[in-house]
């Protein structure tokens, strides 16, 4: 019998859980893969208790400084007091969640609070629940705009914009490579090169010689490989998209809410899209609500009718508590001068940086990035010591073209997180960079410290962490 009601674990029961149990639940009833995957590192064999600020408790009393930045969601740090009390005061007033029958004062407030950030007419917001969603639900925007009389929908070869099916589809990256169906009619373009944007734009016509092309999908910068689209680029494209009347997109679902130096990254440029979407920090930390802004004439077109009003939404669409959680983490990013912060980051991160890849220009490829987002390519060359000793491991891994990137970024990971107690993570693109992503309330302490600790560890060498790294993925089995 499956449902024995004593069977059933209380979540507090689950706090007491060690990492034989949950691997052994993930086994049984996750994914038998994922314990692989993230076994191989040493946080996957570690418990997290619990976080605050810029750290993480495991069960075995370690303090860890997190520069994830939880891969962007976390621009205000683990549990931030103001958001806590927040969610707490919210529910002991016992505040209604759902509002499919009444209009929502939360909606209300935070639509407006939007509105007063965003430049010129970008005035009207739809919440939903994940980046893919608020990246669907442009797209689809744009869509309806057009009255479906147009075809096509462009997208960056170096992009990603979510794994559901559509989002997928307009994502550039080996990491999503498996063809999945996906919406009809997706063409692409080489990332920050106007030329190639022309040259596709140019061929995709209707009859009448219009353009068939109803939206242009885009990162002003890649999270996955921190590579940026330059002012001149995003200028150019904006014409483009005057000219041709096709509604440009801007995803800032990693990049926006100070991350990279200003509140968006189009911000910088002043290049002003149709719309934006934008999640992760967006519910600090605690909320998972995402969503996108759109200029007044694109939704009023599209959706703002009697018969059209209700033709995007979902259950969780401005959820009570997930939209006070997301106006507490706005009001703090104002308040606190994230942007300030977001640029003072750069500063110390970039010089950081590029002096460690003065200090190893064998190691170190290039750096680059922006406010609180960098990242470092890792030279991929090995020494003939080195392919020997992992033509033994599966032939699998050699299918993936990116394994030898993978082994030596995780190697440095693996290091910094067992000798240094820093948390980091790798993106997965056409590139592997090593990700550089703390919280925006990183202090210069805590750089110099991820600084110090990222010099010691490229001097200990490529040779000798891969080894370490391949003898603790043997010794865990
Ligand atoms: C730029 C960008 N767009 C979309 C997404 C998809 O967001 P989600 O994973 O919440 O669906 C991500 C996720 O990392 C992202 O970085």
């Amino acid at each position: 019998m499956k449902t024995l009601i004593d069977n059933l674990y209380s979540w507090q029961e689950c706090t007491e859980f060690d990492i034989e149990k949950i691997q052994e639940l993930y086994r049984e009833c996750v994914s038998k893969s994922q314990v692989d995957l993230i076994g191989s590192f040493g946080f996957g064999r570690a418990v997290a208790v619990n976080a605050e600020g810029m750290y993480i408790y495991t069960s075995d009393g370690r303090q860890i400084l997190d520069f994830t930045g939880g891969i962007g969601v976390l621009n205000h740090g683990h549990n931030h007091p103001r958001i806590l009390a927040a969610r707490i005061e919210y529910q002991k007033q016992k505040k209604m969640e759902v509002h499919k029958n009444f209009l929502s004062q939360y909606i209300a407030g935070l639509s407006h609070n939007i509105k007063k950030l965003l430049p010129e007419d970008l005035d009207i917001s739809y919440f939903c629940n994940s980046g893919a969603e608020a990246v669907e639900g442009a797209v689809k925007l744009a869509y309806k705009y057009h009255d479906a009389n147009r075809k096509y929908v462009l997208h960056a070869d170096i992009s990603f914009h979510g794994k559901l099916l559509g989002a997928a589809g307009l994502t550039g990256s080996p990491e999503l490579d498996y063809k999945f169906p996906t919406i009809p009619n997706i063409e692409s373009f080489e990332y920050n090169n106007i030329e190639s944007v022309k040259d596709v734009v140019s061929k995709i016509r209707q009859p009448n010689g219009e353009s068939d092309i109803y939206a242009i999908v885009l990162e002003p910068l890649n999270a996955s490989t921190l590579r940026e689209c330059s002012e001149e680029f995003l200028k150019e494209l904006r014409g483009i998209c005057d000219s041709e009347g096709i509604v440009l997109i801007l995803d800032e679902v990693y990049t926006g809410w100070a991350k990279t130096g200003e509140l968006f990254n189009f911000m910088k440029k002043g290049v002003i899209p149709d719309i934006v979407t934008f999640a992760k920090s967006f519910g600090g930390g605690k909320a998972s609500i995402s969503g996108y802004t759109t200029r007044t004439p694109f939704y009023r077109q599209a959706y703002d009718n009697l018969n059209d009003a209700t033709l995007h939404s979902t259950t969780f669409n401005g959820f009570g508590e997930e939209c006070i959680t997301a106006m507490e983490a706005i009001n703090i990013i104002v308040e606190d001068d994230y942007v300030g912060k977001s640029k003072r980051i750069h500063q110390r991160l970039s010089s950081g940086l590029t002096n460690l890849q003065g200090e190893y220009p064998e190691f170190i490829e290039e750096a680059r990035g922006s406010g609180a987002l960098h990242g470092v390519l890792l030279n991929r060359d090995i020494n003939p010591f080195l392919k020997s000793l992992i033509s033994f491991l599966p032939a699998k891994v050699f299918k993936d073209e990116l394994f030898v990137s993978k082994l030596i970024t995780g190697s440095v990971i693996s290091e910094l997180f067992n000798t240094h107690n820093i948390l980091t993570f790798y993106g997965s693109n056409r590139e592997i960079p090593l990700i550089i992503s703390p919280s925006l309330i990183v202090t210069d302490e805590e750089l110099d410290r991820f600084l110090d600790a990222l010099d010691k560890t490229l001097a200990i060498g490529k040779r000798k962490l891969i080894m370490s790294f391949l003898k603790q993925k043997v010794l865990k089995k």
